[in-house]
């Protein structure tokens, strides 16, 4: 192989890893969904089972949540949603007591998939 094939080869191997840094950047509900609540983050959190490192990164995908675009239902109803998850995920990472009790309301998928999942 001659060092011009292997320099083709590593940019090219290059660019899914660019791809999925941006995704990072930018993440979208789905994406959000998948880490924060359908592989049990959230649960995690609101049973206090979560480390501080984990209780941070929930946090931060919920603010993340609050800033994109339901693609269903009213921006009102998204708003006052994402905001008592916000809410609640910073309670607990400041690691307050009614934390827990905020999180299993504020995570609840049933009630925000209601209004604002196709
Ligand atoms: C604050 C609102 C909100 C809460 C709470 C919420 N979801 Fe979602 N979820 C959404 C929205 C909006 C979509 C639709 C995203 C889209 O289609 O672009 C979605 C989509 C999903 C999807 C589909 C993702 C995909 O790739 O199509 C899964 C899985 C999911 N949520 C899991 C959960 C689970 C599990 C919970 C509860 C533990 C939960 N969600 C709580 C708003 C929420």
């Amino acid at each position: 192989m001659s060092w011009r094939y292997a320099a083709v080869v590593a940019l090219l191997l290059m660019v899914p890893a660019s791809v999925a840094r941006a995704d990072d950047e930018k993440p979208t509900i789905k994406s959000i969904m998948k880490v924060a609540f359908k592989d049990g983050l959230a649960q995690k959190v609101a049973t206090g089972g979560a480390s501080a490192e984990e209780s941070q990164q929930f946090l931060k995908l919920c603010q993340a949540l609050k800033e994109l675009k339901p693609p269903k239902g009213d921006a009102e109803s998204w708003e006052m949603l994402t905001k008592s998850l916000v809410d609640a995920a910073q309670a607990a990472a400041d690691g307050q007591e009614d934390a827990p009790a905020l999180l299993r309301k504020a995570t609840n998928c049933k009630s925000c998939h209601g209004p604002h999942k196709p």
